[in-house]
């Protein structure tokens, strides 16, 4: 049995990972960085910066878009998923650091020091488990209500920090800010 099989993960996201992803699931390859290499298409390697419209992203959906080769999960919490990321203590997290090139050097892992707006209503991050590269399940997915890696099992919470698994990271925002209301610039 597959780690996606004995999960409660629904089938039709199992098949949108193998789609997504490759077909060898049990063999966890680094899937994103491999493709990175492989394919430096001209037309990504010049987009370092991108702007992303996120003016129709509902609350307690994602959006994924593809900056720099590899998928970036752009979420609009919902009030919960804040607040169940706001209630842990840094010192239960595998990961403290807050990964986050946004935030002052240093940063620890609360929530706030993970997400784009104050109110912690827009979490932005690349898309690519920090164990061996596979690209996560969202929608509320895995034991901590967050993204699930059915790749070896890695859980992780509604701020996309590692809580369960082999993944030794919580997964890595990029360079990000809001430029007006509705746009996120990537880069
Ligand atoms: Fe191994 Fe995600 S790549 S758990």
């Amino acid at each position: 049995m597959s780690h996606a099989e004995d999960h409660d993960s629904t089938r039709r996201d199992f098949l949108y990972y193998a789609t997504a992803g490759v077909g060898a699931v049990t063999a966890g390859a680094a899937v994103w960085p491999l493709v990175n290499q492989m394919n430096p298409s001209a037309d990504v390697q010049a987009l370092s910066t991108i702007r992303v419209d996120v003016s129709g992203v509902a609350v307690g959906t994602q959006l994924t878009v593809k900056y720099l080769g590899k998928p970036v999960f752009v979420r609009r919490r919902t009030q919960d998923e804040i607040d169940a990321a706001r209630a842990v203590n840094v010192s239960e997290l595998i990961d403290t650091t807050s990964e986050n090139p946004n935030a002052p050097a240093g940063a620890d892992a609360s929530d706030t020091n993970r997400t784009l707006d104050e109110a912690g209503e827009w979490l932005v991050m690349i898309g690519v488990c920090t164990h061996l590269g596979c690209v996560p399940i969202g929608n509320a997915s895995g034991d901590f209500g967050g993204w699930y890696c059915p790749c070896h099992g890695s859980h992780y919470d509604t701020a996309g920090r590692i809580r369960k698994g082999p993944a030794p990271q919580n997964l890595h925002i990029p360079v990000a800010e809001f430029v007006d209301d509705t746009t996120i610039k990537l880069g």
